[in-house]
């Protein structure tokens, strides 16, 4: 049997993070820039049962009965397992490779989920629709990552633009007029649990302020939904800067990211927010194409580790 590959892009949040946890839409688009892949290689000389996991990027060479049950690649080969409801698959190899930088933002864990969920599914025959891997990414979202959205899975899931509400079917929706997006990653890693299990402690302790900048968080993104299906999208800056402006008040900023915010700013982007989980990981500033490059350049000088040049929208 031929190896078998299923990849999942990364992602960037546009507006509404952390928010979204708390039932405010949130929009996300996938970037293609950067992805998971999972390979399965059937082992036919293997006794059946037999699963390797091979991991080069973090050197993890193990049986799946090796691995703590709790590892998050091994929750996802089993939560396949579990749904085909298949004991002793065929042996196979399953090798798994990611580009997309881990604890930044830019969803690597869900990503190398649907990667797996999809290729797993895919070898043992019953390729799952759609729904179910986002669904299945999603289980393996909340053991590892406590109380997450779903919004990662679904974007990476399904490879398009989403407007999305915790708990609602997901919304694909048009985007008008494709826009440029330059992606600034501060190096800094930042696991996101780590800051929204913070925000949920500042949550508890005093709700009212919070729900106020989850509900202006939720206006916002619903405000750039309209902006972006009309295909008016300079507009959107400001709204990007009212955003980041909500997200240093929830506490999920950093130093590192309100510089390169600034620095997006001061270099022509048009607007400039934070993304993802915050406290370091990734930054997005809106640029017209043209200025694309000088923002990034702007942004590595400026210290980030890495930038990214993507578009919303079209082909
Ligand atoms: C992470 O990409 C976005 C957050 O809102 C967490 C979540 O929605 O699960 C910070």
């Amino acid at each position: 049997m031929p190896a078998i590959t299923a990849s999942a892009p990364g992602k960037i949040i546009l507006f509404g993070e952390h928010a979204v946890v708390y039932g405010r839409p949130a929009i996300a688009v996938p970037v293609n820039q950067v992805a998971a892949r999972a390979i399965a290689i059937a082992e036919p000389r293997q006794p059946s049962g037999t699963v390797i996991i091979q991991a080069p990027d973090i050197s993890l060479e193990s049986s799946l009965s090796d691995l703590p049950p709790d590892h998050p690649l091994a929750i996802a080969v089993i939560s396949v397992l579990e749904r085909l409801e298949i004991t002793r698959p065929p042996a196979f190899t399953l090798r798994i490779s990611s580009t997309i930088p881990v604890a930044a933002g830019l969803g690597s864990g869900a990503a190398v989920s649907v990667a797996i969920i999809r290729v797993v599914s895919a070898f043992l025959g019953r390729p799952l629709p759609n729904e179910q891997v986002s669904e299945l990414a999603y289980e393996v979202e909340k053991r590892y990552h406590g109380t997450p959205s779903g919004i990662d899975n679904t974007v990476i899931t399904y490879n398009m633009p989403v407007y999305f509400v915790r708990g609602q079917p997901v919304a694909i929706f048009h985007v008008a007029r494709p826009f440029t997006i330059v992606i600034g990653d501060t190096g800094i890693k930042s696991p996101t649990a780590t800051a929204v299990g913070d925000l949920r402690k500042f949550w508890q302790a005093d709700p009212i302020p919070y729900e106020r900048l989850f509900d202006q968080t939720g206006q916002i993104a619903e405000a750039a939904r309209r902006l972006i299906e009309s295909g008016r999208t300079a507009e959107l800056a400001p709204l990007m800067q009212d955003n980041h402006r909500l997200l240093q008040e929830m506490g999920v900023s950093s130093p590192e990211l309100d510089h390169l915010v600034q620095t997006a700013q001061a270099s022509g982007a048009l607007g400039a927010k934070l993304s993802g989980g915050g406290r370091g990981g990734n930054m997005i500033a809106l640029v017209d194409p043209q200025q694309a490059e000088s923002v990034a350049e702007a942004l590595k000088l400026a210290g980030a580790r890495s930038t990214i040049i993507t578009k919303v929208g079209g082909i």
